[in-house]
């Protein structure tokens, strides 16, 4: 299909004469995974998921890690076969060819920048909070966060530009530019605070639980009031499935992984199923606590109506889950933890920035690799002498990044995320049944499991997600993709490596750079 292949063959040798100290095995795996998927999708979105489904966002949990779990035993199929990283841009290369494997890659950026600009927003959000609970300190709305963006226009009314977002982001993207590695301990205990944390809130908003809080469970039904989108459970699932999102940080260490056939599948699912469970938890504690009803039905977070209602009760005291900036701080000092609400942010504080970065990391990854195929200009993947990072394309993801958390609100931005990386899993899903057909007796490593109802599934699933999305953000998918086209055909097309007829493999390059974070001793 589509012509341009990069051969299977060609990366799967590259791949075997590089000889990696595989040291990783299932426990490291599920602990990287557990680092890199904890962020804001849990500490921040649970408000916007409230305010789409109320206490049904508990559906929308399990829905959203229901399908993230079928695409990643899609992707361990992949992983375990052409265990290189480069991620779904390399898979559908070797497999449906290159006019797709660009159009993932393009998709890509959507997935890893702009999830790192969700995750700066987020982190402003609690960052705000904890300068005002431990100083007083506030700074003006306009200030700390981005305008609210429909199909009817730009509204300044919720903010104007998101300073604190902006710093972070840049200060993430300096530290990347000039090579600096988490250490294995540091990234262990950053895994170690989020998991902290939100054990603590569990343990201390379950035993406030209020039964009643539960009713009405599905103020805004399965798919919202008709004439909405993104709306009710199904639509609180599409966003949240952002809070899943860095599973694919384990299959990217797979050629670290000791036996990796049968440790990358079990990273994957694992993470999955402690991030799943976590989640529910938590879901429940702060339903339970202090109630999770939307504003009124049909109303979209971070709409300006939203922002008018929220900012009306705010004036007769009243701050509901679904109108917070760090909900769960919110949620522990409503029920008057302060000292625990402060602790929370003080955690998602530390530990957000390195989401951000493993996001950043990500994103530079397949710039450089697309580059090195030729299909984006060359300078881009030149890694500076002294840092040795790709420090050009570092810095222009970066400032794009930043551009983004400045200028758009943390819901807008995890949806706009979402709709790219659910095309990624589409493909990926796609890509597995494609090679079982055409090259059928090649060794799989891993199998997955019953693969003509898991993938089928998986690629439904990612679907059914992306059409509960709001209406904007599905409209950023084929817009985005057009733009890709264009780019493509005016330049990566001619220059591309494998069009040239060049076979190389560049995913294990000796000046790729290595992981930021190495992975969990
Ligand atoms: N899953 C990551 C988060 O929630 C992207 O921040």
């Amino acid at each position: 299909m589509f012509g341009r292949i990069k051969p299977l063959d060609a990366i799967l040798a590259t791949a075997e004469k590089k000889s990696l100290h595989r040291s990783l095995g299932p426990v490291h795996l599920t602990l990287l995974g557990v680092g890199a998927i904890i962020g804001t999708g849990i500490f921040v979105l649970t408000a916007a998921a409230a305010q789409k489904a109320g206490p049904g966002m508990m559906w929308s949990f399990v829905i959203a890690g229901f399908v993230c779990a079928v695409a990643a035993l899609c992707y361990s199929e992949l992983a375990s076969m052409v265990p290189v990283s480069g991620s779904a841009y390399t898979y559908t290369y070797a497999v449906v060819g290159e006019l797709l494997a660009w159009m993932v890659g393009w998709a890509l950026i959507l997935e890893y920048a702009v999830a790192a600009s969700a995750v700066s927003v987020g982190w402003s959000g609690y960052f705000m909070g904890l300068l005002k609970s431990w100083t007083g300190f506030e700074l003006p709305a306009m200030l700390a966060a981005g305008p609210t963006w429909s199909l009817s226009g730009v509204d300044f009314s919720t903010g104007i530009i998101n300073v604190p977002a902006i710093v972070v982001a840049l200060s993430v993207t300096a530290l990347l530019m000039i090579g600096t590695k988490e250490s294995a301990t540091f990234n262990a205990i950053l895994v170690a605070v989020k998991v902290t944390a939100l054990t603590m809130f569990i343990a201390l908003a379950l035993p406030v639980m209020n039964g009643e809080h539960f009713a009405p469970f599905a103020p805004n039904g399965w798919f919202g009031p008709p004439g909405t989108s993104g709306m009710g459970i199904v639509g609180a699932a599409a966003s949240i499935f952002f809070a899943y999102v860095g599973f694919d940080a384990v299959s990217t260490a797979a050629e670290e992984t000791k036996n990796p056939q049968r440790n990358v599948p079990i990273g994957l699912i694992g993470s999955l199923a402690i991030c799943t469970i976590f989640y529910l938890f938590v879901a429940a504690g702060a339903i339970g606590a202090i109630g999770a009803q939307p504003t009124a039905i049909g109303v979209q977070p971070g709409s300006p109506e939203f922002a008018a209602q929220c900012a009306a009760l705010a004036q007769q005291g009243q701050e509901p889950l679904v109108c917070s900036r760090e909900a769960l701080a919110h949620v522990l000092r409503a029920i008057n933890y302060t000292w625990a609400g402060d602790l929370i942010g003080l955690a998602a504080n530390l530990a957000l920035p390195s989401v951000i970065l493993m996001m950043l990391y990500g994103q530079t990854r397949i710039f450089f690799v697309m580059a090195r195929d030729g299909l984006l200009p060359e300078k881009l993947a030149t890694v500076h002498p002294k840092w040795k990072t790709p420090h050009i394309v570092t810095m222009l993801t970066g400032v794009f990044v930043a551009i983004a958390a400045a200028l758009l609100p943390v819901g807008q931005l995890a949806d706009i995320s979402n709709s790219g990386t659910l095309f990624a899993f589409f493909m990926v899903a796609i890509a597995v049944l494609v090679l079982r057909v055409r090259d059928p007796k090649r060794m799989r490593p891993f199998r997955t499991p019953i693969v003509w109802i898991i993938a089928p599934v998986a690629a439904l699933g990612c679907v059914a997600l992306f059409f509960n999305l709001p209406i904007e953000a599905m409209l950023v998918l084929p817009i985005w993709g057009g733009i890709g086209l264009l780019v493509y055909f005016a330049y990566g097309r001619r220059k591309s490596h494998v069009g040239l007829g060049k076979i190389e493999i560049h995913e294990e390059d000796p000046d790729v750079p290595p992981q930021p974070v190495p992975p969990i001793d």
